[in-house]
């Protein structure tokens, strides 16, 4: 298999060749405002998860670094200026990656967004074995930002979020966290990852500054946010827990929702489907259609969906490949129909509608 950056990675990543890049393309992609900041990101960010070489112990390698620089030279194409990172991706090595390029184009610092997250561990436990845990501990959330500002070389994060909820936090001390980066400079804005309404607000209750975004897992295929605002009081519903209210939370709050694993791993937009639900097949099949009336790729039905919801929510993308991520943003040139959205929606549901 092609190694990330490698020769032949991006011409066997299975995509057929897209039009050649126009700057109609930067046009479409347009900055969003992230509400009570000074920060204007483009519509779609770039996750970085899938930077230095994955969730593998080797070492960093030229084409890593070759890969960090195709991404971002196709960030600068298409007009995405947010970046995704957490000080776990790639064990440190994506940032690390990222920051090697980045100090080979010292300028770029200032026109882009850098968000990373901190809070999971893996320490070693009793009889040696390794033990994930989640810690917002004073302690670890300086530590885990001096680590983050060290191996992206910058003096600062435009947003820190705090990566899962960590059951024994206490809002003081992370709100103690939150004041002595702020203080610092090294943190200019805060925000949370995979947390529902009560938590965001048990912390916000300690916090002079209001959160900025909230990243959580929403897609076509994972669509309990919509659920359970049209599921409520039907008995024979799938009715999901622990989303209730969280979208109308962030909109009254200015709280800026972003989606992580926006294409749900490709499923809906040409991964193999073999195996997988009727609802999946079906709702793949009914992606390729929309694509073709509407003349752009897959990706970007499945990925208009979620920009078509009223929340302004960002999507996050997760594939590093130059032609995917040129796919990806064809999103930006679409609004689908309501018609369109809740055909969508229902047949991914597998349910009818309530
Ligand atoms: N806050 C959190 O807890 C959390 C958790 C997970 C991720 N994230 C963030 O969200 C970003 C996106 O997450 P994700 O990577 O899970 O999202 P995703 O965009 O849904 O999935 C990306 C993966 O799907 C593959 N894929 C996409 N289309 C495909 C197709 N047609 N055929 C085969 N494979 C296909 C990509 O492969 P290729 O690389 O080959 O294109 C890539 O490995 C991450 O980079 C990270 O920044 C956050």
């Amino acid at each position: 298999m092609a190694q990330p950056g490698g020769p032949g990675w991006e011409r066997r990543s299975g995509l057929r060749k897209t039009e050649p890049y126009t700057s109609e393309w930067r046009q479409t992609m347009k900055r969003v405002p992230i509400p009570h900041t000074e920060l204007e990101v483009s519509q779609i960010g770039f996750g970085c998860m899938g930077l230095g070489g994955g969730f593998t112990q080797g070492p960093l390698s030229a084409g890593h670094e070759q890969q960090v620089r195709l991404f971002l030279d196709t960030a600068d194409e298409v007009g995405v200026n947010l970046f995704d990172h957490a000080d776990i991706y790639a064990f440190g090595r994506a940032e690390e990656a990222f920051g090697k390029v980045l100090k080979e184009r010292p300028s770029l610092r200032d026109r882009i967004v850098i968000q990373s997250k901190c809070g999971l561990r893996r320490l070693e436990g009793p009889y040696g074995k390794p033990v994930a845990l989640i810690d917002f501990s004073y302690e670890h959330i300086l530590a885990s930002v001096d680590g983050i500002l060290r191996r992206v070389g910058t003096g600062y994060l435009d947003i820190l979020l705090l990566h899962r909820p960590d059951v024994l936090m206490e809002g003081e001390e992370v709100a103690r966290a939150f004041a002595t980066l702020k203080k610092s400079g090294k943190v200019r804005h805060f925000g949370v990852s995979n947390q529902n309404r009560y938590q965001m607000e048990y912390l916000q209750s300690f916090l002079p500054d209001p959160l900025v975004a909230n990243q959580v897992q929403m897609s076509l295929l994972h669509s309990g946010f919509v659920e359970q605002g049209i599921s409520f009081n039907q008995s024979a519903s799938a009715y999901p827990d622990g989303l209730e209210g969280l979208s109308e939370y962030c909109r009254m709050k200015g709280v800026k929702l972003q989606a992580w694993a926006p294409l749900a791993r490709g499923l809906l937009s040409g991964a193999a489907v073999t195996g997988q639900p009727d609802a999946v097949i079906k709702t793949a099949a009914l992606v390729k259609d929309l694509a073709a009336q509407h003349g752009v790729s897959v990706e970007a039905i499945v990925l208009a969906w979620l920009l078509r919801h009223p929340a302004g929510i960002l999507p996050i993308l997760g594939t590093t490949r130059p032609e995917r991520l040129r796919a990806c943003v064809q999103a930006t040139t679409i609004e689908l129909s309501r018609l369109e959205w809740y055909g969508l929606f229902a047949s991914a549901r597998g349910l009818p509608m309530p």
